[in-house]
């Protein structure tokens, strides 16, 4: 094949691969088992198409590299690794995503406390009415489109009442969410971003006038880091986290469990008689449908696993490939409700996702609240799904239809 892209001089002609993995993951049917063809090949290659505006970066094939680099903040950082600002011209970053240690504890610290177990237990009650109440809206057909009548509301109630918003946002949060992260060009994304900050902003400002609240933003707005005030920037920037971090990456990691057990009637029927394995399941699907590829940059010249990496180099750790790794799991491609995983998907190190208790409780709630109500889940007659791995990997669009449960 004729490469249209240069590999940099540092990039050995064997590690250089001229291709967009997110592309390369929609070759098959199954973008997991497409994306698992590079478990084949060397343990970290230069992919020319990936990272930010395709310009290049490594690509950590294994789960043990992956673990490795979000272990090693010094060598590899998180400095701008969303793009918000030098993409979309913001003049603030994601907290605690975009920084590093040790600067990075003070803001985690300040979230840290509401997302603890007990913290979200005492949400459980509002999350479970909130999946309820959806539900109640096609409880009584055979089916939904599971994409746009359930996963994408459901986040968005959850995070609605974390932050103490008006449930009648709901409509808002929904058009920014889609602006937000389906935007085509990254000026759409920078509009939408813009529109969604300067509400928050407004929001901030009322929540500063109005009455305290033992919530979150409460905890935010009132924080100080070694005895001074947040400047509006890092306000700003740990508001948006809780928007950017728990919508679109639980909405579509729920898109590819359902779409999985719509093909698997006996784990369905596991799960309805012993809800007690449902924890163990939620880790096992979490493994297996790793939807986010987070990147890092070099911060030294270096020789990385016998690769020789230069400082600014961007580096991939995407959890596509680390929960499919065989050198990891045996079978990875198959759902085993007995495995336990201890996985990557809500990465490890310093970074590791500040609202992991509160996805796993997201999700157990949600294969309860369907389970309990719905048998023989499967895909409708005729229907496919539809899925995109641009960004968060994502199905669009799961039509399902099933038997209801007699009460
Ligand atoms: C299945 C759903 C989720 C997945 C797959 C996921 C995945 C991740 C990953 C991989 C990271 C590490 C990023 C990095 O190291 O660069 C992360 C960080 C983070 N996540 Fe999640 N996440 C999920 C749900 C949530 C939810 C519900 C929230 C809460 C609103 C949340 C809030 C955060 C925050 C604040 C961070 C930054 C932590 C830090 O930088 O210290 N996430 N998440």
């Amino acid at each position: 094949m004729t490469t249209t892209i240069e590999a940099p001089a540092h990039v050995p002609p064997a590690l250089f691969w001229d291709h967009d993995p997110n592309v390369f993951a929609q070759e098959m049917d199954d973008p997991f088992l497409a994306i698992s063809r590079l478990h084949d090949g060397p343990d970290i290659i230069w992919a020319a198409q990936a990272g930010r505006a395709k310009r290049g970066a490594w690509l950590a094939t294994r789960h043990a590299l992956v673990q490795e680099i979000f272990l090693d903040p010094v060598r590899f950082s998180s400095l701008d690794s969303s793009g918000v600002q030098t993409q979309l011209g913001v003049d603030w970053k994601l907290l605690p995503l975009e920084v590093d240690p040790p600067e990075h504890g003070d803001y985690r610290l300040i979230l840290q406390p509401w997302f603890q177990p007990a913290a979200i237990k005492a949400m459980e009650a509002g999350m479970r009415r909130g999946a309820e109440e959806i539900i109640a809206s096609f409880e009584d057909r055979d089916g939904c489109e599971f994409i746009s009548e359930f996963a994408q509301l459901f986040p968005s109630y959850v995070i609605l009442e974390l932050m103490n918003l008006p449930r009648d946002m709901l409509p808002t949060f929904l058009k920014w969410e889609s602006a937000f992260i389906h935007a085509k060009s990254i000026d759409e994304r920078a509009v939408a971003v813009r529109k969604i900050a300067s509400y928050m902003a407004d929001f901030l400002e009322e929540r500063r006038r109005g009455p305290r609240r033992d919530d979150v933003i409460q905890a935010i707005l009132e924080a100080q880091i070694r005895g001074r005030p947040l400047t509006q920037a890092e306000i700003m920037g740990l508001t948006m986290i809780l928007y950017t971090g728990g919508l679109d990456t639980v909405l579509s990691s729920l898109g590819w469990y359902f779409r999985y057990l719509a093909t698997d009637q006996a784990l369905q029927a596991r799960l309805r008689e012993n809800p007690q394995d449902i924890p163990q399941v939620v880790d096992e699907l979490l493994r297996a449908y790793g939807v986010v590829g987070r990147p890092r940059t070099v911060t030294q010249d270096m020789v990385f696993h016998g690769v020789e990496m230069k400082k600014g180099d961007v580096v991939m750790a995407p959890g596509w490939l680390a929960g499919r790794d065989p050198h990891q799991y045996p079978d990875p491609h198959r759902i085993d409700p007995d495995r336990k995983p201890r996985h990557l998907t809500l990465a490890t190190g310093p970074h590791n996702c500040v609202g992991s208790h509160l996805a796993k409780r997201e999700i157990k709630i949600v294969l309860e609240a369907f389970l309990s109500r719905f048998e023989n889940i499967r895909l409708a007659p005729g229907e496919t799904a539809s899925w995109q791995t641009t960004g968060v990997w994502s199905v669009t669009r799961l039509p399902l239809v099933w038997d209801r449960i007699q009460a």
